[in-house]
């Protein structure tokens, strides 16, 4: 027994030695965690230190340009229009790719504004706001609205149960300020108050609640197109700056996933050639660590621009192109090595009010609507040429009317008859003959009039030395009837090899209603349909989680879906499951 005691003590000491080792590299490890999370630029000041925000990460904001002065503030005039031509809604500029803020503590804002030429917009958000093309989520802000004469306070709280287009403020106060060559404005959030201020007098005050809970994202805008103002200065100051600190996203990183659940990974093990796609938008990619994480770590090898690329957004006037927010979600997919295919060119929806107000009477009309359309198929695949790889060069040029069949007749039909299309895949051709170029649209898995539709239309294309390279079937099934017969689509896309053209499954989502067996039954024969055919080169699925499921009920209230392959709180499920154990046989 004795004997052995100092090897037992030895031991205990190792024991001990490796626990205290085990300790203190953990806590070295939360400390490295806590010193390099990304892209946080302040973590470190000391107390009441003041942070200048507009250091860096103000590059990539639409309708901003950095100046020596400040940043010059314009307007972007993106607006989200009605279908019917209505005015829609303000699309605000938001720095999403660049500085935000992380605020779990008490801190206040100041920012010197100058140079107002017009009205200065300064809103700051309590979360990301989403755009989409019917609407955008008008999360909880607070919106500065300063001019000559006056500085406008409104408050939004979020309320997903009104229409997003008649929503109003839940507070507004108008106070008259004196002219002045420049304002000192600032926001303090402490102890549960919102104290505003300009040049020192209070013009607001109310609790905080429910306004900003742990982010602030600045927006800045003006009211109308031709105002401008610059924004000198904005800092951060703060008690707390572990709670409270400025971060960069452009420095974001991802998490990889397993490679035995990566889609694309599982799938590149027999189709190398084959891609798996989602629809995909900039402000959750930048705001939401789990959708960034699955869109960017190895479940997708290509994303499609789901809103981004629509007319309404990148061209908003006759001679005004925004590619801002656009570039950035292209230019983030092109930093984790995914391919990106634009969504879309031509297309009777999402376009802007000045495009639904053409006149198509005269033959001057006619011609003028043809060289807009050219332009802009010209001006946007130049722009995106060798970044942007594949197109929906037409968009669902089928009718929706059940009781006509046959082509859709939007503007560009009204201007150039069925020859729009042609003219459209020519220029596309011109503009990047590289790009793949793909004709898109719905129920083109069923037999029918649609598809006769669409396969006389693209045999006649190919006829006429058209080029274009395949044909996008958007897979949405919402209801019962949208159910696809996966023989019938395999035949279709067989039909289209024979005429020498690709196929891509371009839009997939499943309704929930008849529960995830149907769902994931669905979701898993169509992506196998797909990659046992070789002329269908990829799958795209229209979302990622059911998070961003969102859509405008018949109310026009924003309502939420569970048609996606991750649920609300970025969990698999059984449809994902299934695409994953047929990709793992
Ligand atoms: C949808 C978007 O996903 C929504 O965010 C938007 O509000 C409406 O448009 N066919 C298409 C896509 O080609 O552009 C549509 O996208 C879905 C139907």
């Amino acid at each position: 027994m004795h004997e052995i005691m100092p090897h037992r003590d030895f031991i205990g000491y190792l024991k001990s030695a490796v626990i205290a080792l085990v300790i203190v590299s953990g806590l070295l490890c939360a400390v490295y965690v806590w010193t390099y999370r990304d892209g946080i630029f302040s973590a470190h000041t000391a107390a009441n230190q003041q942070t200048n925000l507009l250091a860096s990460g103000w590059d990539h904001m639409p309708g901003v340009t950095p100046q020596t002065s400040g940043l010059h503030v314009t307007h972007t005039d993106q607006a989200i229009v009605q279908q019917d031509g209505s005015p829609g809604m303000t699309n605000p500029s938001v720095n999403l790719y660049g500085t935000h803020l992380y605020a779990d503590g008490d801190y206040s804002l100041t920012a010197k504004i100058s140079d107002i030429s017009g009205s200065a917009v300064l809103r700051v958000f309590g979360a990301a706001p989403l755009t989409q093309d019917e609407f955008y989520t008008n999360p909880r802000n607070i919106e500065l609205v300063i001019n000559d004469t006056s500085v406008t306070t409104n408050t939004w709280v979020s309320n997903r149960s009104r229409n997003p287009y008649t929503q109003k403020p839940s507070n507004s106060t108008v106070r008259s300020i004196k002219q002045s060559p420049s304002h000192t404005l600032s926001i303090k959030h402490t102890n549960g108050q919102l104290i505003i201020q300009i040049d020192n007098a209070t013009i607001a005050q109310q609790r905080y609640k429910n306004i900003f809970d742990k982010e602030v994202w600045f927006g800045l805008t003006t009211t109308a197109p031709n105002d401008s103002w610059t924004l000198q200065s904005l800092d951060l100051t703060t008690n707390a700056p572990n709670r409270v600190f400025a971060v960069n996203t452009t420095a974001s990183t991802v998490q990889r996933a397993p490679a035995t659940d990566a889609l694309q990974t599982l799938a590149n093990r027999t189709r190398p050639d084959f891609q798996v796609g989602a629809a995909v938008a900039l402000a959750p990619s930048i705001s939401d660590n789990n959708y960034r994480n699955l869109v960017y770590g190895g479940q997708f090898g290509s994303i499609t621009t789901e809103n981004a690329l629509k007319w309404q957004f990148i061209h908003p006037q006759l001679s005004t192109y925004d590619f801002t927010d656009a570039d950035n979600l292209v230019n983030l997919a092109r930093q984790h090595a995914l391919s990106v295919h634009g969504h879309t060119l031509v297309f009777g929806e999402a376009n802007p009010a000045w495009v639904l107000n053409l006149p198509t009477k005269t033959n001057t009309d006619k011609l003028k609507v043809e060289q807009i359309m050219i332009d802009h198929v010209t001006k946007t695949m130049g722009h995106f040429k060798g970044r942007i790889t594949s197109w929906d060069v037409v968009n669902e040029p089928l009718s929706d009317d059940e009781d006509t069949i046959g082509l859709r007749q939007h503007k560009w039909f009204e201007a150039m008859g069925e020859s729009y299309i042609a003219t459209a895949f020519r220029t596309a051709h011109d503009a990047d003959p590289q790009a793949k170029l793909f004709i898109n649209d719905y129920g083109l898995e069923a037999d029918g009039e649609r598809w006769d539709t669409m396969l006389a239309l693209v045999t006649q294309l190919k006829k006429d030395g058209v080029p274009i390279d395949g044909v996008g079937f958007q897979a949405h099934v919402y209801e019962e009837a949208d159910k696809i017969d996966v023989g019938t689509l395999r035949q279709h896309i067989r039909q289209l090899a024979d005429l020498g053209l690709v196929s891509r499954i371009s839009e997939m989502d499943v309704y929930s209603d008849d529960g995830p067996d149907v769902q994931s039954q669905q979701y898993r024969d169509v992506f196998v349909a797909c990659f046992d055919e070789p002329s269908c080169m990829s799958w795209t699925t229209w979302g990622v989680t059911d998070k961003y499921n969102l859509y405008l009920d018949d109310r026009g209230r924003i309502a939420s879906g569970q048609d996606y392959l991750w649920d609300m709180n970025a969990q698999p499920t059984p449809a994902l499951t299934a695409i994953q154990s047929f990709l793992r046989q």
